[in-house]
């Protein structure tokens, strides 16, 4: 089948090349000419695991290409997906959905023949009728289906995610744009990955509705952690102790900074907007938003009460930038309101991350980014770990201890045991857990 991906970002970018890794032809179409340029000389325009052979081996095998110019692509298609960027829209926290409607409108102007549209952008109930609305009105005689078909992959483990999905959410009533979706999807559904067919805008609740409960979770257990650390509980053995009860999961109940990144912060706030546009509104998701934003800034406040409350002139050194291992997203990471607070306070900040520098120095100044955990550690005052990458595992603390000024360590992602770091002879603070000192 030909197929055709609008918007070559995170999702478009893997979708496409996993949906040419099925045996399709794939396009992957973008307005950003540099990202395509760089595609066409095989570099990958973002951190994946796995993404750079898995590009290079469908190029090679002559199914899947880059462009810059739809309508080729989309003229020779069966199906054109949307996978163009839905961010929060200044002022009022809706989704933009400007990127969607523009390319909604190009796409039209290419149509030839029947096509299905699929929006895999994240957008609110009602987006694809509005998408098939522009379509119809640019293009009155287009033979075309509009479907809804949101995407669950999660970046770090984006190609197995999407290859090895929990599910697949397909949202139409037309007949032959299910056919297409079938078509789309028959390697997956042949591995028995559930798909579930329903209407379009019951799979654009779908994605909100997973996102907005996956953003509770977390906050949840962020609040019992705060509770831990008051009633002297270990947050730790609370998240095993209920994520063993099948009724409730283990996935999610991690304590740490509070969650960010390209996609809870965004759709939590949408979904509230449209709840409250609709009358229905969603006060668990509101109170989710307000809470965690409240957390992500509390963890400054825990740095400083690590140092005694004397944060001017300290170095501070923070292992971790990204909003999670395995990708170089910077978007809404919980190290850029830490940071940013640090600074305020009047501290000096050292930082390093496996694959995040190059986005963090376009939203964090004053930084010194370093090359290793160990430079970024010579002479600080307390070494803050944000974010659980791989190499922050197995930190040789010796080294640390005799390159530091002062042995403090606050470990925001629960990556250490209080016990093993008091032995070493650092003063160790957690996330929900007894603090440890050396005194
Ligand atoms: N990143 C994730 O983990 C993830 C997961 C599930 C769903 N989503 C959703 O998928 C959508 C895309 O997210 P992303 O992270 O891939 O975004 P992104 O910002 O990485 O990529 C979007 C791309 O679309 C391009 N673009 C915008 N308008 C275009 C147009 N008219 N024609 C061609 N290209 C155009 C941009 O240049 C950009 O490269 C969002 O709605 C997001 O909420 C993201």
């Amino acid at each position: 089948m030909h197929v055709a991906m609008i918007g070559t970002g995170y999702v478009g970018l893997v979708s496409g090349v996993c949906f040419a890794d099925f045996g399709h032809h794939v396009v992957c179409v973008d307005k950003d000419a540099a990202k395509i340029a760089a595609l066409k000389r095989g570099e990958m325009p973002i951190y994946e695991p796995g993404l750079a052979d898995l590009v290079a081996a469908n190029a090679r095998a002559g199914r899947l290409t880059f462009t810059t110019d739809l309508k080729g692509p989309v003229a020779e298609a069966e199906a054109v997906f949307i996978a163009v960027g839905t961010p929060s829209r200044r002022g009022d926290g809706h989704a933009d959905l400007s990127f969607v409607y523009d390319a909604a409108r190009e796409i039209a102007a290419a149509l030839s023949g029947f096509t299905v549209v699929i929006t895999k952008s994240t957008v609110p109930v009602g987006t694809g009728d509005e998408v098939e609305r522009i379509l119809r009105q640019v293009r009155p005689d287009a033979d075309v289906a509009v479907v809804s078909n949101p995407e669950f992959l999660r970046e770090g483990a984006a190609i197995q995610d999407f290859k090895h999905p929990d599910r697949i959410v397909v949202g139409t009533d037309d007949e032959r744009g299910r056919d297409v979706m079938n078509e789309l999807y028959r390697p997956l559904y042949l591995n028995q990955a559930p798909i579930i067919v329903t209407s379009r805008r019951t799979a654009e609740l779908i994605k909100y509705a997973a996102n907005a409960f996956l953003a509770t979770k977390i906050t949840f257990i962020n609040e019992i952690a705060e509770l831990a650390e008051r009633v002297g509980a270990d947050v730790q053995h609370v998240a095993r102790g209920i994520g063993l009860d099948n009724r409730i999961g283990g996935k999610f109940l991690h304590a740490g900074p509070g969650f960010g990144g390209s996609c809870f912060p965004k759709d939590t706030v949408a979904l509230a907007k449209t709840a409250q546009d609709y009358d229905a509104p969603l006060r668990l998701v509101e109170t989710t938003i307000t809470v965690n934003n409240a957390r992500k800034r509390a963890m400054a406040r825990k740095v400083a009460s690590a140092l005694g409350g004397e944060v001017r002139g300290r170095t501070i050194s923070v292992l971790g930038l990204t909003f999670k291992p395995n990708t170089d997203d910077m978007r809404e990471a919980p190290s850029i309101p830490l940071i940013t607070a640090l600074q305020d306070m009047g501290a000096k900040v050292r930082a390093y991350d496996p694959a995040g520098m190059a986005q963090a120095k376009a939203v964090l100044a004053d930084v010194t980014y370093c090359e290793n955990p160990y430079v970024c550690a010579e002479n600080a005052d307390v070494l803050v770990l944000v974010t659980e990458w791989e190499e922050f595992r197995a930190l040789d603390f010796d080294r640390l201890k005799m390159t530091m000024a002062r042995p403090v360590v606050v470990d925001l992602r629960n990556v250490y045991r209080p016990d093993e770091m008091a032995r070493r002879g650092f003063d160790y603070v957690s996330v929900g857990r007894p603090k440890t000192t050396t005194s």
